[in-house]
């Protein structure tokens, strides 16, 4: 046993009890014993490349190129991404494919010189040398991303999967980005980066990799295009980063390098390019739109593990109103349940759950209910019960259950790979539904099993069904969350049509965002933890997951006044703005921390309700085109390198630029602005970008910054949606878009666009329509009139 594993063991032993720790040594060798028995044993394997090639055979979008030893599948879509598969693989069956787009009939395959084959399309050329080396050029010729023959390694004898490895350069200017949640980003620096969704047992901070989300999907921004590429295969793998250096004009620039590792799989991948908003738009047809969430999501939910009790929600939600600060939402934690077991009440605690949900729900509060993916597995339990004669949960090689440990115990997993599964525990939210829980965050989905030494997750011998394609835990792991959030959102789909669902998964894959959106997970207390947790939301929103957040202040322990505020300021402005904490941590009640505090929590929490409509327009956009609501500095100026290193600030949406405070003692910043002017929200004075400011910060505001010209969707004091517009420079135009959307629905809601410009000494705002320009129907405020 490890130093680390013994550690784990211990705290298992120390939080839940001797019982469970007796459990989690049990349950760690039922792991290594079935993986004895039921895994094959990697004996010989035999090294394998294409070697030359043979011939083509054109198809629609580019065709198959054959080589001595695979076959290489070349298609270009109609949305311009690019797959190419080997072995003659295709795009599909796949877990991240929304479907699959057409083929584009005008690219096909031609020869291309020394021996080689390329593709052309509109906004890309392919390029496959003689060897199997594929090239991703631009239109005009510049090289963005090569791919160097793969290689295999194959069981001698047949049998068994083949690990494989594909290396690749990228431009010596360009930055990683993406490969899902990371706690060290978004910019991936050089180091090595597993594929493998891991509950790191504790709470974690900026040197924990990998975390509960991981992807094979890398964003990588070059002065000559942004490209993302996605390898579609949910084994298990390592991504080995380097990035390149130039030369100063040498001519000796050494490219950027990419070595991806897999323990197994389909060797697939599909490429886009463009700027970063054509780029993720591409990645949402393809993936899938991001699902709007109800609008109270958008505003801020309380949460922690260990509420007592409905007297202790009640108190909460008084201090609340009491200290008149908007609330949104509660999220109840395992506290609330029977032994821990999902789908229960325990109705000492909560003898009234419907009751006090409607009562909530009456001052506009919504209950958010956790749910766990593990079933206590003990005759009685009537989940248990169902799911057995479902045949819903994994088995191990030889047909028997696997049996791991959670909260409730002893404890058996659903199979979600399979659709009568999901179907099934998608039923199950009916009797959430009926406690009165609005919404649904989803834990331990990696999916997590305490074991006291070993991986903390299912046998990698387990059995999945895979859509009937059969195979096991291998395989399915790194989608056995996305599978499970695809569950509930097509039973709440069901239950509640008219409703859109909310669904907030910790664990996931390339796609998730179909269903709903993830938190951080059980991030670090300490200055390190709030750097990271804005890490997450960035690098998971260019991974095409738009709606997430972090645990405010920090999931443990008790943070100091000063790093609370600073948490709170930068959660509300991302797109779940949520405070939790864990079982024994100190409050996190914006009035615990003095009074200073909760004046300034109350003054955001005014503004995060303020911004409501913006946050729906962001999320209504997103589905629309795929855009995260929080973007890196870099998003519209990707030519820009000054702001590819710029991990400390955020774009929200196009108009606002989000400044946090990351550092103690700070009462000022620096902030690199990109090109253009923006106002200090507050103060209004301009500033004039690009380059670096130093803007004040003290401890009652984070800066935020709007872009001159915009126009931005506020609530107004009668609840009204309204326009904040700033003026453009002199000389200058302006915009924005509004997106009403007041409720839960899925009524389709029109897209108002806003334009802003100087007519004499007045800035004007006009409403674009389909009739040309008018008055908008809303009150306009006009700011930054006077910014000097
Ligand atoms: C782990 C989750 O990450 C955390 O948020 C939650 O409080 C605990 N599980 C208990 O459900």
């Amino acid at each position: 046993m490890e130093g680390r594993d013994l550690v784990r063991s211990l705290k298992a032993v120390g939080s839940a009890g001797a019982a469970q720790g007796v459990r989690t040594v049990r349950a760690a060798w039922r792991r290594r014993r079935a993986d004895a028995a039921g895994l094959p044993p990697r004996g010989t394997e035999r090294a394998r490349v294409p070697g030359p090639v043979r011939n083509v055979e054109p198809g629609p979008g580019g065709g198959v190129v054959r080589f001595a030893r695979s076959e290489l599948r070349i298609a270009v879509a109609v949305n311009g991404a690019v797959f190419w598969g080997w072995d003659g693989v295709g795009p599909e069956p796949s877990y991240a494919l929304a479907g699959c787009p057409e083929p584009d009939p005008r690219a096909s395959l031609e020869p291309d010189k020394d021996g080689g084959w390329r593709v052309v399309a509109e906004r890309v050329t392919v390029v496959v040398s003689r060897h199997g080396a594929v090239e991703v050029l631009t239109p005009g010729g510049v090289s963005l991303r090569r791919e160097l023959p793969p290689r295999w390694w194959e069981p001698v004898g047949g049998g068994g999967t083949s690990r494989w490895m594909q290396r690749s350069e990228v431009a010596a200017d360009a930055r990683f980005f993406g490969l899902g949640g990371r706690a060290s980003g978004p910019r991936l620096r050089d180091g090595a980066y597993r594929l493998w969704n891991t509950d790191p047992g504790r709470a974690f901070g900026p040197g924990d990799d990998p975390l509960y989300i991981t992807m094979p999907v890398q964003l990588v921004v070059a002065d000559a295009a942004t490209h993302l590429v996605f390898y579609d295969t949910s084994w298990d793998g390592t991504v080995t980063l380097r990035e390149g250096e130039e030369g100063a004009g040498s001519g000796h620039d050494r490219a950027g390098t990419c070595e991806l590792r897999m323990d197994g799989g389909p060797l697939r991948c599909w490429m886009m390019v463009g700027t970063p908003a054509r780029v993720l738009h591409t990645w949402a047809t393809l993936t899938g739109a991001p699902a709007v969430p109800p609008s109270w999501a958008l505003g801020h939910h309380h949460s922690r593990r260990g509420f007592g009790g409905e007297q202790e929600v009640r108190r909460i939600v008084a201090g609340y109103q009491q200290h008149d600060l908007p609330l949104d939402a509660v999220h109840l934690d395992i506290d609330h349940l029977d032994a821990h077991e999902v789908f229960t009440v325990d109705e000492e605690q909560f003898p009234k759950l419907p009751v006090l949900a409607e009562d909530l729900r009456r001052d506009g509060i919504r209950l958010v209910s956790i749910i766990d993916p593990a079933v206590k597995a003990e005759a009685g339990n009537a989940v248990y019960g169902s799911g057995r004669a479902e045949d819903a949960f994994v088995r191990d090689a030889s047909g028997q259950l696997v049996q791991g440990v959670l909260w409730p115990g002893e404890s058996v997993y659903p199979d979600f790979t399979h659709a009568r599964v999901r179907a099934w525990w998608g039923r199950m939210y009916e009797e959430r539904l009926g406690q009165g829980f609005a919404g649904f965050w989803h834990g331990m989905n990696e999916p997590t099993s305490f074991t006291a030494f070993g991986e903390s997750t299912l046998p990698r011998s387990a059995r999945h069904a895979l859509e009937g394609l059969g195979g096991d835990h291998r395989e399915a792991h790194n989608v056995y969350a996305l599978c499970m959030a695809r569950a509930a959102y097509e039973g709440l789909r069901e239950l509640a049509p008219e409703e859109r669902p909310f669904i907030c998964s910790r664990s996931g894959w390339a796609g998730l965002q179909r269903y709903g959106g993830t938190w951080s997970g059980d991030v670090a207390t300490g200055w390190p933890g709030l750097r990271a947790s804005l890490s997450l939301v960035m690098g998971l929103g260019l991974c095409g997951v738009p709606y997430s957040g972090p645990d405010v202040g920090g999931f443990h322990g008790s943070p100091s006044p000063e790093l609370y505020l600073r948490w709170f300021q930068l959660g509300a402005y991302l797109p779940l703005f949520r405070t939790h904490t864990s079982l024994r941590a100190g409050r996190r009640e914006p009035w615990e921390f003095g009074a200073d505090v909760l004046a300034h929590a109350r003054v955001v929490l005014v503004e995060r309700r303020r911004l409501v409509p913006y946050f729906m327009t962001l999320a209504h956009l997103a589905r629309r085109t795929g855009a995260p609501y929080v973007r890196p500095l870099w998003w519209g100026a990707p030519e820009d390198r000054a702001l590819r290193g710029c991990e400390d600030a955020f774009l929200l949406g196009d108009c606002l630029l989000v400044a946090p405070v990351l550092d103690p003692g700070a009462d000022r910043r620096a902030v690199q602005l990109p090109r253009g002017r923006w106002y200090d929200t507050v103060t209004e004075q301009a500033y004039e970008g690009p380059g670096q400011v130093l803007v004040d910060a003290p401890l009652s505001r984070i800066p935020v910054l709007a872009r001159a010209g915009a126009v931005v969707p506020v609530r107004g004091d009668d609840g009204g949606l309204e326009l904040e517009a700033w003026a453009p420079a002199r000389g200058r135009t302006g915009g924005g878009l509004a997106v009403s959307d007041a409720g839960d629905g899925w009524a389709e809601p029109e897209i108002e666009r806003y334009v802003t410009r100087w007519k004499g000494r007045r800035v004007v705002v006009e409403r674009d329509g389909e009739d040309g320009m008018s008055e908008p129907p809303r009150p306009v405020r006009v700011r930054g009139l006077h910014g000097r």
